[in-house]
This record gives C-alpha cells, sequence and structure tokens, in this order.
C-alpha cells in the first residue's frame, strides 16, 4: 500500500521562457490557481497526506508562501530543494530518507488529470505490492511522447520514445508509482548523453524484470502536460470552461480536503482569511454554508 508521494516541481523551464525568469512554473496560473495545485490535488484524491516536494534550489520560500507546511490541507509537505534539475529519477536518490522503506508514488508538477472514474483508479495503484505501474493515455501524436506497448495482461513489454508512425498511442503520463526498490535501481543509473538520469531508463530496468505494468485513465479522462505556453492555455481554458459551466472548482485542495475529513470548517475559516477578498475564497464560503 502506497501512503507517500513525491511531487517533482523543480526544472529549468526553459520552454515557457520568459515567464520561467522570475519563478517557476509550478507557480504560474492555470486559470484561478497555481499550477502546482493540480498534481498536489491528485496525490490527495489518492489519499496520500505525506508528500515531498522537490524545488529548485533557492525556491523553497516561494513554494513555502503559497503551501506552508500543508496543515491547511490537512497534509504534511517537506520540502526538498534539488542542486540542479538531474532528471526525474532523482526524486529518489533526494527522497532517499523521506521513502525510507516504503513504496512510493510520483507525480510531474506539470502534469494535469481529470476525470470521474480518476480516484478510484489512483486507489487501485495505491494498492501496488512489488513493481511499478505507470498511467497510460491515448494521444493523437505518438511521436511527440514517450509510448507504452502492452501485451494482453497489461504488461508493459517496451517503451519507445517519440516513435514514427506507431503502432501504440498510449503515452506514458507524469504518474508513477513504485516499489521501495526504485532507490536502488535509481543510485545504479548513469546521466545519459544529456548529462539527466531518465524516467525511461528506470522504467526499463522494471520491463526486464517483468515488473512494469500499466493503468489506464479510460477515454472518460482528460490528461494534459503544461510544458509548452500552448498546452499551458489550453489547460487554463479547459480549467475555465469546466468551471465556470459547472460551478465547481477543479483541484480546490481544502475542498479535497474537507472531503476526505482531513480538515473541518474551522480550517476552511482560516483558509478564507489567509487567501484574503478573491473568487477563491468565496469559493470556500459556499463549501461551509
Ligand atoms: P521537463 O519537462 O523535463 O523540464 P521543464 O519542466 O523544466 O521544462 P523545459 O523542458 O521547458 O525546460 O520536466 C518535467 C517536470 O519535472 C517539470 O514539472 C519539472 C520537473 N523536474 C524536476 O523537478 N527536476 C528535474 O530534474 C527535472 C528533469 C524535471
Amino acid at each position: 500500500m502506497i501512503r507517500k508521494g513525491i511531487i517533482l516541481a523543480g526544472g529549468y523551464g526553459t520552454r515557457m521562457s520568459p515567464l520561467t525568469k522570475a519563478t517557476n512554473k509550478q507557480l504560474l496560473p492555470v486559470y484561478d490557481k497555481p499550477l502546482i495545485y493540480y498534481p498536489l490535488s491528485v496525490l490527495m484524491l489518492a489519499g496520500i497526506k505525506n508528500i515531498m516536494l522537490v524545488v529548485n534550489k533557492g525556491q523553497r520560500q516561494q513554494f513555502k508562501n503559497l503551501l506552508q507546511d500543508g496543515t491547511r490541507f490537512g497534509i504534511k509537505i517537506n520540502y526538498v530543494e534539488q542542486e540542479k534539475p538531474k532528471g526525474l529519477p532523482d526524486a529518489f536518490i533526494l527522497g532517499e530518507k523521506f521513502i525510507g522503506k516504503d513504496n512510493i508514488a510520483l507525480i510531474l508538477g506539470d502534469n494535469f488529470f481529470y476525470g470521474q472514474s480518476l480516484t478510484k483508479k489512483l486507489r487501485k495503484c495505491l494498492a501496488l505490492n512489488m513493481g511499478c505501474k505507470i498511467l497510460v493515455h491515448p494521444v493523437s501524436k505518438p511521436e511527440l511522447y514517450g509510448i507504452a506497448y502492452t501485451n494482453k495482461k497489461n504488461k508493459i513489454v517496451s517503451i519507445k520514445e517519440k516513435p514514427k508512425n506507431s503502432k501504440s498511442n498510449l503515452a506514458i503520463t507524469g504518474l508513477y508509482f513504485f516499489d521501495n526498490k526504485v532507490i536502488q535501481y535509481s543510485k545504479s543509473l548513469k546521466p545519459s548523453k544529456r548529462n539527466e538520469l531518465e524516467i525511461v531508463d528506470l522504467l526499463n530496468i522494471y520491463k526486464n524484470k517483468n515488473r512494469l505494468s500499466a493503468e489506464y485513465l479510460g477515454r472518460g479522462g482528460a490528461w494534459l502536460d503544461t510544458g509548452s505556453i500552448d498546452d499551458y492555455y489550453n489547460t487554463s481554458n479547459f480549467v475555465s470552461t469546466l468551471e465556470n459551466r459547472q460551478g465547481f472548482k477543479i483541484a480546490c485542495l481544502e475542498e479535497i480536503a474537507l472531503k476526505n475529513n482531513w480538515i473541518n470548517k474551522n480550517n476552511i475559516k482560516k483558509a478564507i482569511s489567509f487567501y484574503g477578498n478573491c473568487i477563491y475564497s468565496s469559493y470556500l464560503k459556499k463549501l461551509i454554508k
């Protein structure tokens, strides 16, 4: 059973420069809230309360100003600064102490998930005992993504980076579930040509041991990544369309915490005074009416 999660919220954010020159991508707005709220909401929906947040060197305080220690959402956030973006598996080397003897979930700070059955799927993935499970989702342009090839038992038999004329359209999303061996395997990786530890190399270790499986978000689910400026605006539009149409918010962390019974009405009142007079606070007020 997985009870801990890591969010990778560092990175150069080169594709979004100059927006990312003075602040981190994950602190920029996706419609009405900072990007970091979305991956954090995913872990909270899964039921994970113990979270390590990896940020760039010198950026801890910026994130802390927003998220504090997590008590506002009934969770615990441990901040770890990454010297420089050394690659996704670096999360498990930095997180060795945090992970301890447990299994672990990893979500990329710039990934957006939404869908009716998301919580159910996530909770299923948390049951992982051994090996690695990754969330996959169809895309219309496999040539732009890391693509998984699966067999009938949902085991992943191969992974290809940005394949041309691919028979599979299952992109590997930024949400992964690992057993505790991930620490040892990550330490064994060598940096690639671009001088990063590569997640694909890590996944291939599991694949070669026949321990890499896929979970499908399904057609009713949405997965968007917010790496480029256009992706960013598309995600903002998606959130604004749904929120304004339906009248409820996506990734309202206090709402998720309240539903999980991690916080009470009093905590919501404190959150309202933390945010001040804004639309987000008006929404919180409605929750406790
Ligand atoms: P990337 O998309 O690889 O990098 P980036 O977001 O910095 O963007 P760009 O390519 O435009 O420079 O990273 C995916 C996510 O993982 C993103 O949220 C940043 C985060 N990340 C880290 O926190 N540490 C790392 O070492 C790396 C490589 C990424």
